[in-house]
């Protein structure tokens, strides 16, 4: 049962930040949901500003969030960790400690849409065009993914 879900992306402080705001939005406090980063260096930082007024924006607000690189611990700690991207995916797998840590990594969206293998694309360098685009790339997947991890609580 997936119970502690963790989002990752390169920085944590674009994507991954909207993804965990969105997906608590969808779920009851029996969950436990965070994000972390590849890399640490934006930690204890807030997410991008832009990522924070395109959330808030859609009702979400992710302000109070604070930027962290992901530890070994978060393998034992998590049932599930959400990559962003393909490269993300490939530094978890390289990350996990073991065989059980490295089956908890899944890509967002080929969880979402099963048999496709898309990124989430990094807005970081784009515009706030970029992040809404993402927002709702988000919103859409992590709706089919909050539906089937209540699916898989209720078995
Ligand atoms: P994120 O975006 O992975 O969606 O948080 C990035 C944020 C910062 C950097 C790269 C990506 N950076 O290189 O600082």
């Amino acid at each position: 049962m997936t119970k502690n879900i963790l989002m990752v992306c390169l920085g944590n402080i674009c994507r991954s930040p909207v993804a965990e705001g969105i997906l608590k939005s969808k779920l009851t406090t029996d969950y436990y949901v965070d994000s972390a980063g590849i890399g640490g260096w934006h930690s204890g930082e807030q997410p991008d500003q832009r990522a924070i007024k395109t959330a808030l924006n859609y009702g979400i607000d992710i302000s109070k969030q604070r930027a962290r690189k992901i530890t070994i611990a978060d393998f034992e700690k998590f049932d599930t960790i959400y990559a962003m991207d393909k490269d993300n995916l490939k530094e978890l797998l390289h990350l996990a400690p073991n065989d059980t840590a490295k089956n908890k990594v899944k890509l967002l969206l080929s969880a979402a849409y099963p048999n496709k293998n898309d990124d989430v694309p990094d807005p970081y360098y784009g515009d706030l065009e970029d992040f809404n685009s993402v927002f709702t790339l988000l919103e859409n997947a992590l709706e089919i993914i909050a539906t089937k991890i209540k699916k898989t609580a209720n078995q």
